[in-house]
């Protein structure tokens, strides 16, 4: 883990335990607003977490009452046309990293999960909230539209309806209604937020790493396709699953009634 604690992080801690890391935005004075060097941080982090082999899952966090409660407002508050697009540009290809990261990533969500903070759970694959967490989009208040990628994966995952109302309104959603709206996977007290997180992450990594990549790919580009060319982007995923050993290792335990031994290989 030598390189993620090399990387001399401010805003955000990053800890490995059992092949899971733990990244915890740690800004709380400003609710974990993503200001240019916290954005910055979570490149390296995903950069390091890209290349690690011991780490196969990732779970995002925040410390204190705030997930994330947005982009940095004052750090944008003088900014004009140019530096706005600049922002937006750069923000999305932070989210697309860890959306493009072929490991799983949990979002759990303890607290405000507005703007950019509700875009940065969106880029994860999977959403669990405590009961006590806010999502939202209010950027409109701000005469902004979301622009880290929300106008785009809000309405792909609850559907264009829901995500004009939210987005329109600004309104925050408390858990349960997130719940409600597919805007999250599950609602657990505080407490158990990060254990249930944890125990998701486990029973996704008892199986075979390189497959649970494949299918992200599959999954995440083939919904910007046609049907025809989804399936045709899963017949090469499968393909190269086929080729990977722990396909063998799966298929071999599973005829020999033991428990397979993956290698991520
Ligand atoms: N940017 C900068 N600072 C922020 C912030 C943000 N997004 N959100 C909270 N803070 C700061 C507050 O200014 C405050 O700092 P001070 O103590 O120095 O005054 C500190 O965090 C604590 O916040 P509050 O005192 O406001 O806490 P609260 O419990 O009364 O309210 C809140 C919490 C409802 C989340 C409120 O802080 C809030 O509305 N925050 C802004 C939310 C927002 O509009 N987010 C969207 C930003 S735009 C965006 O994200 C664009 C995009 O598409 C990416």
């Amino acid at each position: 883990m030598s390189k993620l604690n090399e990387l001399g992080l401010k805003n955000i801690e990053v800890t490995v335990k059992e092949s899971i890391a733990l990244v915890k935005m740690n800004r709380p004075k400003a609710l974990n607003a993503l200001n240019n060097d916290t954005l910055k941080e979570l490149v390296s982090i995903f950069d390091v977490i890209k290349e690690e082999k011991g780490v196969l899952g990732v779970i995002v966090t925040g410390e204190g009452k705030g997930f994330v409660a947005g982009a940095d407002i004052t750090q944008m508050q003088n900014y004009k046309s140019e530096q706005g697009r600049e922002y937006a540009e750069f923000a999305q290809s932070v989210f697309n990293k860890i959306e493009n990261l072929e490991k799983p990533v949990i979002a759990a969500v303890n607290g405000y999960a507005l703007g950019g903070g509700s875009e940065l759970a969106l880029s994860c694959d999977i959403r669990i909230a405590s009961s006590n967490a806010i999502f939202g989009q209010p950027e409109v208040s701000l005469g902004i539209i979301p622009c880290f990628g929300g106008t785009q994966r809000l309405p792909r995952l609850i559907g264009s309806g829901l995500a004009k109302e939210l987005i329109y309104t600004g309104r925050m959603v408390k858990a349960e209604e997130a719940l409600s709206m597919g805007y999250v996977n599950k609602v657990v007290s505080p407490e158990e937020l990060i254990p249930a997180s944890i125990e998701m992450m486990k029973s996704i990594l008892k199986n075979a790493p390189m497959a649970i990549g494949y299918a992200k790919v599959a999954i995440n580009r083939g919904l910007e396709m046609d049907i025809a060319n989804g399936l045709e982007l899963e017949k090469d995923a499968a393909a190269l699953c086929f080729a990977t050993e722990d396909k063998q290792e799966g298929m071999d335990a599973f005829v020999e009634k033991r428990k397979a031994e993956f290698k991520n290989r």
